[in-house]
């Protein structure tokens, strides 16, 4: 296999490459992208290396607009009746997985395959078992048969490590009827994506602080707030009657770059419509100033320049950070509701000795 191939949002595929390219040059590889505008997903084709080792050793928070990344055969032609004869003489080469997938692109043709999707599921574990490749939780790879359209596929190993919580990043969260608004599931994604589930019993629960920069209507203030987190709401704009009525919430109409907390607070989390740099400079004074111990934010990226302007904030936020001595966590995707953004994680976990 010499080919990367990541699922994208329609749209970010030249980002995809981009991010792909930046990474294998890392390792000293190279290699040329390849996609169809708004197809949903870019192929890397890498010079000369093995994409079952690369794939490895990436992390998905290196490349940030993927939802998933895989080492994948070149295309193989699929038709009726027995749409995986061309697949199964590979399978054996996959070596033992941890789960299988059959998925198609994040677009409107690719939603139209879901019924073949659904269908070739089972017949792809009974070839897989036909291959004898083994199938079990502790193994280090998953199989993915990508379906580009009806009539081609990619036979895909990704690593069980980097594994999305979602099959194909696509999460399936319900937005409850009292939800402000539909960004309400942007930070419960974040959290899914970047808070450990053992964390959650201590770092989403009543008693825990958090400022909301940019918090009308009020999604993720709800969000927090229904899980009896204090909030404080920075807003000129009103907040809905669910959020705004809540005794756990204050609303302060400020300017969201000027507002300063009285205490620390243990979140802070900004989705201020803004300029991706003004807004990454705004929570890097507040992690150095140690206002939050925690951030989670967008930046809103222009149309142009996204993979270029997401590299030079996230570059700009960690020299910040280290040049405050701070020890830290950061990570960045592309989330499933995220549309010309990013969502960025940071957690501060200590200080370097002097
Ligand atoms: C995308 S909306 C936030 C949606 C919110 N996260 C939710 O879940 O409902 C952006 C908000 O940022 C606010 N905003 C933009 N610039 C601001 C500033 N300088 N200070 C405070 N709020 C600001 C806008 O008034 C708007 O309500």
């Amino acid at each position: 296999m010499q080919t990367l191939l990541t699922p994208c949002r329609p749209g970010f595929e030249k980002e995809c490459i981009a991010a792909l390219a930046d990474a294998c040059a890392r390792r000293g590889l190279s290699g040329f992208g390849r996609a169809e505008p708004d197809s949903g997903y870019a192929r890397f084709e890498l010079h000369g290396a093995d994409a079952r080792e690369v794939v490895r050793s990436l992390s998905l928070d290196e490349l940030i607009f993927a939802r998933d990344v895989y080492a994948a055969s070149a295309p193989i032609a699929i038709a009726p009746p027995d749409r995986l004869a061309p697949v199964r003489p590979h399978l054996a080469a996959l070596g033992p997985v941890r789960d299988v997938q059959v998925g198609a692109p994040d677009t409107n043709d690719g939603r139209e395959l879901a019924t073949l999707v659904r269908q070739l599921e089972k017949p792809l574990r009974a070839a897989l078992a036909d291959a004898r490749v083994r199938i079990g939780e502790a193994n280090p790879g998953r199989c993915v048969l990508f379906l580009a359209d009806g009539a081609t596929a990619y036979l895909c190993l990704g690593a069980a490590r980097q594994a999305p919580p979602w099959p194909f990043g696509v999460p399936r969260l319900r937005l409850l009827r009292e939800a402000p608004s539909r960004s309400a599931l942007k930070l419960e994604e974040a959290w899914h994506l970047f808070i450990p589930r053992e964390d959650w019993g201590n770092m989403l629960v009543p008693g825990r602080t958090a400022v909301d920069l940019g918090a009308a209507p009020g999604g993720w203030t709800w969000q927090m707030a229904r899980r009896g987190m204090r909030v404080e709401a920075i807003d000129n704009g009103p907040l809905a009657p669910v959020v705004g009525d809540d005794p756990l919430v204050t609303h302060h109409r400020a300017d969201g770059f000027t507002w300063q907390p009285k205490r620390p607070v243990d979140w802070l989390v900004c989705d201020m419509v803004e300029k991706p740099s003004r807004v990454n400079a705004l929570v890097a004074r507040w992690l150095t100033r140690r206002w939050c111990r925690q951030a989670i934010f967008n930046l809103k990226l222009p149309m142009k320049s996204r993979w270029a302007e997401a590299q030079q904030d996230l570059g700009r936020l960690r020299e910040e950070l280290d040049g405050a001595g701070l020890q830290y966590e950061m990570h960045a995707r592309q989330l499933y509701h995220d549309r010309e953004e990013i969502t960025v994680y940071v957690r501060v976990t200590g200080r370097h000795a002097e």
